[in-house]
């Protein structure tokens, strides 16, 4: 019986597990500098959690979630994304009473999408949240955290901030009655899908991607037309600083976000490197959330990233240990050579220990996997209690005691 994996899913190995960790650790760098406490919370959530609050004509929710009745009937959802179950874990915990709370966490999200490059039905993201303040200081940290995070993980590559600003409540719902009428208007040149959108979220139209909806959106209504003083001011601030600060932006005024829960600032990292799946960050402010949650009424901002686009991009990881390939020439000097190996390991020296008993096939394995170095053991180096170090690029060895080794290798 041979299982294939599940459509979607993949797992991760060798590089793409040091990348992983590469990640994991600059993260936990960045949320102490940035003062962020960890949050880890379960994949499944009732299903109420994602319905309202992401939207219910987003296309996450009625096409992507896994969704399952549980034996007791309850509705049960694999978590799409982390922004809902952080803030419900807060609300749950009553983790809101000293505010602003900066949270952040990492683990996988699950989506029904298409597979492609760079977008799997279980993927890996980073979730970064402060909670409570309206204050535009928390937006700019935020994106100035991403901008930091990206150019300390992949510092050769292109990648260029996209920022909109959403405006409050109303402008929203402004600008989609707006929207709704001129794209009725234009309802045939538009495609199939667009055109299921017009009444129930035709402001995702101007996320589509397809060449007869881009033409169209290019004379749509403007969502800066809509903003309240309040929206303006927030906007051309936050534009002000991130200037002021040398962080390069573009304004994208088709820039909504495929969640329905945000407002004013949003913002996404793309890279030119991956294709279509070229978003690496995106995220923005929330203010009504917390309360569409059962939680106080405060505002909160935030941003999430996917792991698996950023792995795709970065650079090989060397290993910076030296690792020493064990080699032992004959079992009856095993003993001889496990206690070798433990004194070395004692040292913090990755050592591999060969089973093969066997010089020569020994030494082409160690070739093969690129290491460095060899310690051999044979019948003079048990007698008096050495090594021989093999330098394996230079073919030089040397006979040496086992404390000269550790000095060398330390
Ligand atoms: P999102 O744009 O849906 O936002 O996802 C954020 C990032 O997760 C994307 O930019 C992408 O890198 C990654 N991602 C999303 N779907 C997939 C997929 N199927 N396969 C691989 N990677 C994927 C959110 O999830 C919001 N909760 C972000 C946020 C946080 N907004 C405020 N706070």
């Amino acid at each position: 019986m041979k299982i294939t994996p599940i459509r979607g899913t993949h797992d991760f190995f060798g590089q793409q597990v040091l990348k992983y960790r590469a990640i994991q650790d600059l993260i936990s760098h960045y949320s102490r500098i940035y003062n962020f406490e960890e949050i880890i919370t379960p994949i499944f959530e009732s299903t109420d959690l994602f319905k309202k609050p992401l939207g219910e004509n987003s296309d996450v929710v009625l096409k992507e979630m896994y969704t399952f009745k549980d034996k007791n009937e309850d509705l049960i959802t694999l978590r799409p994304e982390y922004t809902t179950p952080m803030i419900r874990a807060a609300i749950s915990n009553n983790l809101l009473e000293k505010l602003p709370k900066k949270l952040y966490g990492i683990g996988p999200m699950f989506r029904r999408e298409r597979p492609q490059k760079g977008r799997y039905r279980q993927f890996n993201q980073i979730n970064f949240e402060i909670l409570g303040t309206h204050d535009v200081s928390s937006d700019i940290e935020l994106i100035i955290l991403a901008n930091s995070f990206l150019q300390n993980l992949l510092p050769d590559k292109k990648i260029n901030l996209f920022i909109n600003s959403l405006g409050d409540k109303d402008t929203l719902s402004k600008f989609s009655s707006a929207l709704s009428k001129y794209f009725r208007e234009k309802k045939e040149k538009l495609s199939e899908e667009s055109q299921n959108k017009i009444i129930s979220n035709p402001i995702r139209i101007l996320d589509s991607k397809d060449p007869m909806d881009v033409e169209i959106n290019l004379n749509a209504p403007k969502i800066s037309d809509f903003y309240s003083n309040e929206a303006n001011e927030k906007f051309s601030n936050i534009q002000k600083i991130l200037k002021d600060m040398s962080i390069d932006f573009s304004i994208n005024k088709n820039l909504v976000r495929g969640l329905d829960y945000y407002c004013h600032t949003v913002f996404e990292f793309k890279t030119l490197d991956l294709g279509s799946q070229d978003t690496l960050i995106g995220g923005g402010r929330y203010d009504g959330l917390t309360k569409l949650l059962g939680g106080p009424d405060i505002p909160g901002v935030g941003w999430a990233g996917g792991i698996e686009r950023l792995i795709m991009l970065m650079d090989d990881i060397k290993s910076l240990q030296k690792k020493i390939h064990l080699i032992i020439i004959n079992e009856s000097f095993r003993e001889y050579g496990l206690k070798v190996a433990n004194q070395l390991r004692k040292e913090n020296i990755n050592i591999h220990f060969d089973y093969k008993y066997n010089l020569k096939k020994s030494l082409s394995y160690a070739n093969q996997l690129g290491v460095r170095y060899a310690i051999i053991i044979g019948e003079e180096e048990v007698q008096k209690n050495i090594c021989t170090l093999k330098d394996l690029n230079s073919n030089v060895q040397e006979k040496k005691t086992i404390e000269n080794i550790i000095k060398d290798l330390s």
